[in-house]
């Protein structure tokens, strides 16, 4: 994140973005290799991941995609849908890993959704720089992307998210 915010939105969302994919590149290794015991590795991770990536949705819908909606509709709401699939996941993922002995079923199952979030996640961060934020980057004037930055910036800086977690990667 940069020491102050500086040109367009959808430059603090890429950056985001690189953060947000160093934990899912992370997380996506623990899914492959499947330890004999991945509970406590996979526990943190996906807590650290999804406090991140919860926030990040949060000030893209907030900011962001409220600004683009009047122009952008359609693929606002498909990003928006895409988060809403992820929310969903994080929520059968977290209640899974409270757990305390699972099944060999209930381990299939958090296999699959580490699998499925991991790539919602990784999809919707693909698509969203691929055609909405390329689109952004071209037809939104450059004052109104540096206002959209700023908002986005004093949000995530009071919060201190970004630098703070990004540090223990
Ligand atoms: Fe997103
Ligand atoms: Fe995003």
């Amino acid at each position: 994140m940069p020491m102050e915010p500086s040109g367009p939105a959808t430059r603090l969302l890429r950056e985001e973005h690189r953060t947000l994919e160093s934990w899912l590149d992370q997380i996506a290794r623990i899914q492959r290799d499947w330890l004999a015991d991945p509970l406590p590795v996979l526990r943190v991770t996906v807590e650290e991941a999804w406090v991140l990536i919860r926030a990040h949705y949060a000030i893209e819908e907030a900011v962001f995609f409220s600004a683009l909606r009047a122009h952008f509709g359609e693929l606002v709401e498909k990003m928006e849908d895409q988060h809403e699939r992820v929310r969903e996941l994080a929520g059968h993922l977290e209640a899974l890993l409270r757990v305390p002995e699972p099944s060999v079923r209930e381990f299939q199952d958090l296999r699959r959704l580490t699998r499925e979030f991991q790539s919602v996640a990784q999809h919707n961060i693909l698509e969203e720089e691929r055609d909405l934020f390329r689109l952004a980057d071209r037809l939104l004037p450059a004052a109104e992307q540096q206002d959209l930055h700023q908002q986005m910036w004093e949000r995530h800086s009071a919060e201190g998210l970004f630098g703070v977690r990004a540090a223990r990667l």
